[in-house]
């Protein structure tokens, strides 16, 4: 098993997260619906899963990321609620006779075949079910057979992209703030776009959930990580010398640490600080297109506050010695530098300083 996979982390690649995966365990259990809000790549989506896993909850996950249309909308939730609904329901005849009770819009039906006996549901009229009403129901299905159930809404921020969002939003917002045996859990890979959808006093799903904000791993919860994998890979750990290189050069950018360390496990023998460092250099360069795919098209003002932020990070974005180093009035540093904390590509630490969310990007334009 790849221990620094580019996609989901689980099982041996799962690193800490102890506080949030209790914070989350605990809201799932106490039915607060909650949004996960990170920056993109942050291990939201490891999270849900391994929250999910871990606590054996029944669940059912759907994620937007491919939808354009209201119909591809209802018919993701509408398959998701089916399948939710078996996977609450222990037996098959159970099933019969509850969801007849329970779920006015669709109907179970009998089928025995050479592999045994099979149920599916039919949706009871041809007309679509509104999505609260599926969503109500399976809720009461849930409660009546006294269970609880998770609901993962992920990439959830492309509803807010589709002509028709503001209704959808709020069938969505009448179904989860009655749901009281199904708690939902929010997420997606555009925070602004989803902050927008719930703290902003126009929209339907206006302070409907618990956020919940993810942080990177910290640098002592990597260096037992990484121990362990050198362990595992070279039969002894790294020096803490090249752990800190690699926490260091990666900020802690769990996307990145994955990405470099994924390049250093090949090799064969046990890498010093300096090869951590080469490999970061020619990591970059193989997946340059990947790293500078966000701010190729950004407005040159743009440009020119990021490359002076690559080279000198700062507390004080606005005062003169940084504008200088930007070429730009400080009107001109302050509307760049608004958009780029909206999307995520500066960020401002603990200490109030002004940095490149990036650390690939920010290596990137340093280098050259
Ligand atoms: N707890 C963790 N331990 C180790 N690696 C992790 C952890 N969480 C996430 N990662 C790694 O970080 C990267 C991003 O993870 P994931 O896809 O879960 O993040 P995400 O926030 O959902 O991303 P996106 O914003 O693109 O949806 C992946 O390479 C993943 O393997
Ligand atoms: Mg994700």
């Amino acid at each position: 098993m790849n221990i620094f996979p580019a996609g989901i982390a689980e099982g041996v690649a799962f690193c800490n997260r102890v506080i949030e995966r209790k914070k989350l365990a605990s809201h799932i259990e106490r039915t607060i619906h909650t949004i996960l809000l990170a920056p993109r790549r942050y291990g939201k989506t490891s999270l849900i899963r391994h929250v999910l896993n871990e606590n054996n909850f029944t669940y059912e996950w759907v994620d937007f990321l491919s939808v354009t249309t209201d119909e591809q909308v209802e018919d993701k939730i509408a398959k998701a609620g089916k399948a939710l609904l078996f996977k609450l329901s222990s037996d098959l005849v159970k099933l019969t006779k509850n969801t007849a009770k329970f779920v006015q819009s669709m109907s179970p039906e009998f089928n025995f075949g050479a592999l045994g006996q099979s149920i599916t549901l039919h949706l009871t009229s041809h007309q679509k079910t509104p999505i609260d009403q599926m969503l109500l129901e399976v809720d009461a299905y849930a409660q009546k057979t006294g269970q609880k159930a998770v609901w993962v809404f992920d990439e959830f921020q492309q509803i807010s992209e589709l002509s028709n969002s503001h209704s959808l939003e709020a069938l969505i917002r009448h179904a989860v703030e009655r749901s009281k045996a199904i708690t939902y859990v929010f997420s997606g890979s555009n925070r602004h776009l989803l902050q927008d959808m719930f703290s902003k006093s126009t929209r339907p799903l206006y302070r409907l959930c618990q956020a919940m904000p993810i942080q990177r791993i910290a640098a002592q919860e990597y260096e037992a990580f990484l121990g362990n994998a050198a362990t595992t890979r070279w039969g002894t750990s790294l020096e803490k010398n090249a752990i800190d290189t690699i926490t260091h050069l990666t900020e802690c950018h769990p996307f990145y640490v994955n990405g470099l360390c994924s390049d250093l496990w090949e090799k064969t023998t046990l890498p010093q600080a300096e090869e951590v460092l080469t490999q970061w250099t020619q990591y970059i360069e193989t997946h340059k297109g990947m790293i500078v795919s966000d701010i190729v098209s950004l407005p040159l003002n743009q440009k020119k506050v990021i490359q002076a932020l690559a080279e000198s990070p700062t507390t004080e974005p606005y005062a003169h010695e940084f504008c200088l180093k930007t070429k730009l009035p400080s009107g001109s540093v302050r509307r760049a530098l608004e958009y780029l904390l909206k999307k995520d590509i500066v960020y401002i630490d603990e200490q109030g300083c002004y940095k490149l969310l990036d650390p690939a990007i920010q290596h990137y334009l340093r280098m050259h």
